[in-house]
């Protein structure tokens, strides 16, 4: 079965899988059309508020660059144009709740992984449809859910980095989970790239990619538009982790507590869980929910086919993220 959706899976692939870089062909071209008409009809049979856009600088140790945008209206003609010749990054998101056959295919992919993977149970699995210029980079970031991503049409390098310090610190993660920052918020050094303990990956239409949670990691396309699936899932130890992250970060917060553990293993974590589930359920993590700025509009004539607008909220725009919010 998992060799319908991972087509050189080894007998012993479950001993990596979420564990360290995993790097295998998938079996996703023939069902998905990335022609440009294709993509086209895709966006226009995406609603605008399930449509994130970003645009960035050259630089990718220069995160004020990264902004957030719109495509209200817009064709998916004209923003496929915009696209292909300026700076732009599309994720067509969940679409596995708009359209069957994305639902689908969501299935197929983790129940395969849990079928050849002993005891993996997969939760919250969303999936998302990346569209993305020439030449541009998703910058340094971690993941809060294990996200894998599947090369559909141009190539990418993606850029990973162990999960310790200097990359990336117990704070840091806790300030992500507890929503304090963006996930893409956190230092980053061009000089790490050069370090033994980096890789990176060249990643091909038919290939696909994940890495053990939470490690540090970032993309650049290479000279041609990109398209990828990403899918994200958590497992019960994801879930546990997270619950640890949120627990502690709060006690640190509002309590002054010191050195805290992040096992994940034993009786604490539990315990954390339940608290963070507490915490939530109280909405007590709303507290630190940033407004995000919608700063420019995708345009096929404007240079980088970007064009700045009067910023407004994001939330303004995005009712389905909205209507989450509400149901949290
Ligand atoms: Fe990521």
């Amino acid at each position: 079965m998992i060799r319908s959706v991972v087509s050189d899976w080894k007998e012993d692939d479950h001993l990596r899988f979420e564990k360290e870089l995993f790097h295998r062909k998938h079996t996703f071209l023939d069902r998905i059309d990335v022609s440009d008409a294709g993509l086209a009809a895709l966006i226009d049979a995406t609603p605008d508020d399930y449509i994130d856009v970003v645009t960035m600088g050259d630089d990718p140790s220069n995160k004020e660059t990264w902004r957030t945008g719109d495509v209200r209206g817009m064709k998916g003609a004209d923003i496929i144009e915009a696209v292909k010749n300026g700076r732009v990054w599309l994720n067509l998101r969940d679409l596995n709740h708009l359209m069957p056959d994305y639902a689908k295919l969501l299935d197929d992919i983790y129940e395969s992984f849990e079928d050849a993977c002993p005891g993996l149970q997969t939760r919250r699995r969303q999936l998302g449809f990346i569209i993305s210029s020439p030449h541009i980079s998703t910058f340094y970031h971690v993941d809060v859910p294990i996200t894998i991503l599947w090369q559909l049409r141009g190539v990418k390098r993606v850029f990973h980095y162990p999960k310790k310090e200097p990359y990336i610190s117990e704070e840091l993660m806790e300030r992500i989970y507890l929503n304090e920052i963006d996930e893409v918020e956190i230092p980053f050094e061009l000089s790490w790239d050069d370090r033994p303990d980096c890789s990176t990956v060249e990643l091909r239409p038919g290939e696909m990619l994940l890495w053990g949670h939470n490690d540090p990691h970032r993309v650049e396309n290479h000279d041609m538009m990109n398209v990828s699936l990403s899918t994200e899932h958590f497992t019960l130890e994801t879930m546990k982790r997270y619950g640890v992250y949120f627990a502690n970060g709060y006690l640190r917060r509002r309590f002054g507590m010191g050195q805290l553990g992040i096992a994940v293993e034993g009786l604490s974590p539990w315990m954390k869980s339940a608290f963070t589930a507490m915490l939530k359920k109280s909405g007590i993590q709303k507290q630190h929910r940033r407004v995000k700025w919608v700063s420019f509009r995708v345009d096929p004539d404007a240079p980088n086919g970007v064009r700045d607008i009067e910023p407004y909220p994001h939330g303004a725009f995005n009712a389905s993220a909205e209507a989450k919010n509400k149901a949290a």
